[in-house]
């Protein structure tokens, strides 16, 4: 099913005892898509890959990966996956780590070779590959799962905090082979609270809490635009409601907030309130960063 999207889940849910851990994913995520799943710790990120691997069963729900069931073996094949959490045998070199899930995911031995050079290369670890594990770095470590993610040129990539034990440098080296991935029409799915990092390689994300997907879109949409700060006096309330023609009013105080605006009508904002009355002390535009948008809908004061 080429055609099917790469990730497509309806009312996807687990719980564990009491916990409700994901409280019902409902989401398609076209292929060749960069997608960001961001949520704060205990959100129900790690839950959502771990049941699109089939690696536990959901509780209710449905959903497909390259159009086949959770858990089908052929779909499976094609989807490389970086977990959270995950300890190589320290005694296998990074070569022999390689071979390991060449043969596990099944490639064919004579593409072998090719196959792991071209991941120790892409991860920067050429010249480590007859490094012991027990002998990495985290950092070198999280490089080297990357690399078995990406053996056998998989359609669909899940990686789950890749970043997490990387240095500024190395972090940049994910974001490009994760750019090189969208170039070549792989589909990534990166789960991870590093919002920065999400704002710069993603096209779309969803943003969960609690188990519940609170917001989702393209960057674009969701950021909507930029904000303006502006300091005003002597404006009374049903004139600043006024203003709300201009984007999302929040009023501070003194400060009155104005998101989603277009930067383009600042001078027209501000000439407004000059003719209300208003006097302008300050204007500050700036730009909603996803952090921002992220703190926002999670509730806690930016
Ligand atoms: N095997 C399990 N048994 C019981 N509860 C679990 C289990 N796995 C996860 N949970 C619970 O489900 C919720 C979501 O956990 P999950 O690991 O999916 O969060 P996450 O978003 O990946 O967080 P983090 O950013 O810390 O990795 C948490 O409350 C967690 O305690
Ligand atoms: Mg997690």
């Amino acid at each position: 099913m080429i055609d099917a999207p790469a990730i497509r889940t309806q009312e996807l849910a687990k719980r564990y005892g009491s916990i409700t851990a994901l409280a019902g994913l409902t989401m398609t995520i076209p292929r060749g898509d960069i997608f960001g799943f961001l949520g704060p710790n205990g959100a129900g990120k790690t839950t959502a890959v771990k049941l699109l691997l089939g690696l536990t069963p959901p509780t209710a729900g449905h959903a497909e990966v390259l159009g086949a069931a959770i858990g089908d073996r052929d779909a499976l094949r094609r989807v490389g996956y970086l977990p959270e959490l995950f300890r190589y045998q320290s005694w296998l070199s990074a070569r022999e780590v390689l071979a390991l899930h060449c043969e596990l995911a099944g490639l064919d031995r004579a593409a072998w070779q090719r196959e792991i050079e071209d991941a120790l290369a892409i991860v920067g670890l050429a010249d480590r590959g007859s490094g012991r594990v027990g002998t990495f770095s985290k950092g070198m470590q999280q490089r080297l799962g990357l690399g078995v993610a990406l053996l056998g040129a998989p359609d669909l990539v899940v990686l789950d905090e890749p970043t997490s034990a990387l240095d500024p440098v190395g972090r940049h080296d994910v974001r490009e082979i994760i750019r090189g991935l969208g170039e070549r029409g792989t589909t990534v799915f990166l789960n991870s609270h590093l919002l920065s990092e999400v704002e710069q390689v993603c096209h779309r994300v969803a943003i969960v809490d609690r188990g519940r997907v609170v917001a989702e879109g393209t960057l674009d949409e969701l950021l909507g635009g930029d904000t303006v700060r502006i300091r005003v006096t002597d404006l009374d309330r049903a004139a600043k409601t006024g203003l709300s023609r201009f984007g999302q009013l929040d009023d501070e105080g003194e400060w009155l907030v104005i998101r989603g605006i277009d930067t383009e009508r600042v001078p027209e904002l501000v000439a407004d309130i000059v003719r209300l009355g208003g006097r302008v002390h300050a204007v500050e535009p700036r730009h909603e960063s996803l952090e921002d948008r992220f703190l926002r809908l999670l509730g806690q004061p930016n």
